[in-house]
């Protein structure tokens, strides 16, 4: 599928790059020298059982968007403002411009892997009067103690996520999006984020975070016996317009990175529990081995210490709670107490948050060794209805 796809092109981009820019060096024109036929043309459906932006691999660029309707939009709004995006968003994943005002951003450049994936906050359903079909999952996450969450970062009527393996590709989708949004809604936040871009590696690799570590590893595959129970929502649910969606929770978690790169390597290590070289568990192995949480070292103590963020995330420690992490990293310059504004834009789906992020972070917040080097500083939860069939916008089932 896509996923198989991307990682070809991967390999393809690494392998031309020299050819590549003595093309564009030597004509400057950029219509002659051989066809660039890897990262911009992969393209991903936008209609489907699930929305774009949640199974696709983690793409180079991400935009984080939040909006609040409008004083006075409500239902009728919310419905034109839906059928406007999808339309939009269903031609800007194609690579095509979008209307006669599309500023021309994009032009030259293929899809790039675009995905544009919407949701909805609890407060949209009040703004709506929808707050009949209103998901008990969307129930207010609860305060952990290691909260410093600001809310006008946090929360929001409805929300947007963009992803492409361009920045001129994303921009171009986050401006479409905005005009688009007309007068029904005002920004409540924007994040901007990035990953490792295709074709950096010399072969597929699982990300690595803006600490160094590899993150990624744990998380369910496609392929994984009930990886759709638990990351989508079934049918015959109490909301029948969820059915094929998913939550998404999405949380700004700064990283202290001054006071994580004075920590030594060996510490660094046993923060995780895992090897920063290559991700592989701290009991041996590679990458992809188990982790075995019972060995003991010959101090007598666990090779994986009990606060081990790897150790106490693991859904064998808590009852099977499962989630994909999906994230981008980000970095807003310099902070006026003169450390990195960086760190991680953490989203992560799920079917039912309430059995997946809630029990796991609850658990991170008492004893995760992790959290002397990170702060939560900001929060949302959004529901994210199934992808549109033929002839549907996004959410048409919850809207009409
Ligand atoms: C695993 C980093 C926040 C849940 C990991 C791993 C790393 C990591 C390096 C091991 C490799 C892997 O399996 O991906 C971070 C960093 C965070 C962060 C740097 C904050 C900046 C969180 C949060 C949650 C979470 C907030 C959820 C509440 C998980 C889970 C795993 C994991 C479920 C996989 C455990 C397993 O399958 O064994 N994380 N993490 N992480 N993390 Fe985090």
């Amino acid at each position: 599928g896509t996923m198989g796809a991307a990682g070809a092109t991967g390999l393809a981009v690494g392998a031309a790059g020299g050819a590549v820019g003595h093309a564009v060096l030597g004509d400057g024109s950029g219509t002659t020298g051989p066809a660039l036929a890897t990262v911009g043309s992969t393209r991903v459906p936008f209609r489907g059982a699930h929305q774009a932006g949640i199974l696709q691999p983690l793409q180079a660029r991400g935009h984080l968007v939040a909006f609040d309707l409008a004083p006075g939009a409500g239902r009728k709004e919310a419905v034109a403002l839906m059928r406007r995006w999808s339309t939009a968003a269903e031609l800007l994943m194609a690579g095509e411009p979008v209307g006669p005002s599309d500023g021309g951003i994009a032009r030259d450049a293929g899809p790039c892997s675009l995905t544009v994936t919407f949701g909805f906050g609890r407060s949209f359903f009040d703004r709506t009067g929808l707050v009949a079909r209103r998901p008990q999952e969307l129930e207010p996450l609860p305060a952990f103690s290691s909260d410093r969450l600001d809310p006008k970062r946090s929360d929001g009527d409805l929300w947007v996520q963009i992803g492409a393996d361009d920045a001129l590709v994303a921009f171009h989708a986050l401006r479409t999006v905005q005009r688009e949004a007309g007068a029904a809604v005002r920004v409540r936040w924007q994040m901007n984020g990035f990953n490792r871009s295709l074709g950096a590696t010399a072969r597929p690799m699982t990300a690595r975070n803006l600490m160094g570590q590899v993150d990624g590893t744990g998380n369910p595959k496609p392929t994984d016996p009930g990886f759709d129970r638990h990351v989508f929502v079934a049918a015959g649910g109490a909301q029948p317009w969820m059915t094929g969606g998913s939550y998404a929770v999405v949380r700004r978690i700064r990283m202290l990175l001054d006071d994580w790169d004075a920590l030594p390597l060996k510490h660094q290590e046993a923060v995780i529990g895992r090897r920063k070289s290559d991700g592989a568990p701290l009991t041996g192995g590679t990458e992809t081995t188990e982790p075995d949480l019972d060995k003991l070292g010959p101090d007598g103590k666990p090779v994986i210490p009990a606060d081990a963020h790897a150790r106490i995330s693991a859904p064998e420690q808590n009852g099977g709670a499962t989630m994909l992490r999906r994230p981008f990293s980000f970095h807003d310059g310099i902070g006026p107490d003169g450390t990195p504004d960086a760190g991680l834009l953490f989203v992560c789906w799920q079917a039912d948050p309430t059995r997946a992020f809630v029990p796991v972070q609850r658990k991170l917040d008492r004893g995760d060794a992790l959290s002397a080097f990170i702060r939560h500083e900001a929060s949302a939860l959004f529901a994210v209805p199934g992808g549109p069939a033929d002839g549907e916008y996004v959410g048409q089932r919850l809207l009409e």
